[in-house]
């Protein structure tokens, strides 16, 4: 654990962000890439220490309910699970927490790192970034929605739609059997952002978020107009760390962690309490596997590469198989196309995954792609045989893949 995660004082709120052993290994907020199946799969075979929500538009939280209870569908597995939500409106995020805690969420995050330009013309996301007094308003609207929840206020007492306050009952019946969550508990906000919009000004940026004391501030090593480009900076990321010490806050580092060595090496260097994982997560639900070894390491002070947990073709092939399905079942007569680029993300380090990938690309059920692994089971069986000069009827070699 760092040094200055044992110097923050802890608050009374109930807050699930220090229940976690540190350093806090999580998934990163990635919008069309971890949605509720992303999600539940990364949860079952992987593990992260914390989940986000895709982001969700705050309009589209009062006025699209379909859509809204599609982006904040999650199950239990997922726990400690938070919503994200990106807008610019402190009405609507005081508005948007009471639905967070209606909804049984962990933790309620604010975006404010975002740099599409939908998002951020509109002066949303990292944008806010410019607009610090904003910042502190929604952040504080937010808290004090949650405040007046768990007092006692209820969805009708805040406008909403009685169709929307329907659907919400009805998703937490299916995923609790219960109308809302037992106990009115506070949940902690959160923030995740930038290191500023067109220049570094991570020590001032950071000051503001602090001032209004957010459960974790999650960093992306990157500023607005750099968007993906360039290296993270984690020399900047270490020094938001200086400037939070003493704080309640945990400080979370973000960008470019290709495996468990880099976390702890950053993690080591820079102090950070906490780190997300995005894009090397794609495709690779596994990689949360290693996260304890990373976390003995740092508590023995050692210095290990960590390797990752092995994966054999067959967990492989299940895992596609049973992502699909839930993909399938959690959005049903919806267009199939949305899961192909997990597939194909899932299809890279063994032998064949180029033409795998370019059939993945072409499915369209859960069926074909049920029919694509059988298929590339049955030929690499077959290739085998000849190779290994095998006499065996082929119906008859049962290999688990076959299973999938
Ligand atoms: C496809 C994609 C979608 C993203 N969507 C979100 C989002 O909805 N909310 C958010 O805070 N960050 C979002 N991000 C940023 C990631 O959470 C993360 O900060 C960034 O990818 C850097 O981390 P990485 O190098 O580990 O991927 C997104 C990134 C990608 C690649």
């Amino acid at each position: 654990m760092s040094s200055q995660q044992s110097s923050k004082v802890l608050s009374n709120q109930t807050n699930f962000w220090r229940s976690i052993s540190g350093p806090i290994i999580g998934l990163s907020p990635m919008d069309g890439v971890t949605d509720a199946s992303f999600r539940y799969i990364t949860a079952k075979y992987g593990g992260p220490d914390v989940t986000f929500t895709e982001f969700v538009n705050i309009q589209a939280a009062f006025h699209a309910a379909h859509t809204l209870i599609k982006d904040l569908t999650y199950c239990e597995i997922e726990r400690p699970v938070v919503a994200q939500i990106y807008g610019r409106s402190p009405d609507m995020f005081y508005r948007v927490s009471h639905i967070v805690c209606e909804l049984g969420f962990d933790g309620l995050d604010v975006n404010m790192g975002c740099p599409a330009k939908k998002v951020a013309a509109a002066g949303c996301g990292a944008a806010l970034i410019r607009e610090p007094e904003l910042a502190r308003t929604i952040v504080r609207a937010a808290k004090r929605g949650i405040k007046d929840w768990c007092a006692g206020q209820t969805l009708g007492d805040i406008q909403l739609e009685p169709e929307l306050i329907e659907k919400i009952r009805v998703a937490n019946r299916l995923r609790t059997k219960m109308d809302g969550p037992s106990e009115r508990l506070p949940i902690p906000v959160s923030v995740k952002t930038r290191l500023g919009y067109d220049r570094i000004v991570v020590e001032d940026w950071m000051a503001t978020l602090l001032e209004e004391n957010p459960a974790a501030i999650s960093l992306h090593g990157r500023t607005l107009q750099q968007g993906y480009k360039g290296n993270a900076d984690w020399e900047a990321i270490g020094r938001a760390v200086e400037v939070g010490k003493g704080s309640e806050t945990l400080i979370l580092g973000n960008g470019d962690l290709q495996d468990m060595t880099q976390v702890q090496r950053r993690v080591r260097e820079t102090q950070v309490d906490g780190v997300l994982l995005g894009r090397v997560a794609q495709g690779n639900p596994w990689i949360f596997r290693a996260k304890h070894q990373v976390k003995r390491a740092l508590a023995e002070n050692r210095d290990p590469s960590i390797l990752s947990v092995p994966v054999t073709l067959e967990e492989r092939f299940r895992v596609i198989s049973e992502h699909s399905s839930h993909h399938a079942l959690q959005a049903p007569g919806e267009n199939f196309v949305g899961i192909r680029k997990h597939l194909t993300w899932y299809c890279r380090g063994f032998r064949g995954a180029a033409e795998m990938r370019s059939q993945m690309v072409r499915v369209k059920t859960a069926e074909d792609v049920r029919q694509c692994l059988l298929n590339f089971t049955f030929q690499s069986t077959e290739a085998e045989r000849r190779t290994n000069g095998w006499h065996e009827d082929p119906a008859a070699i049962v290999t688990p893949e076959r299973r999938v």
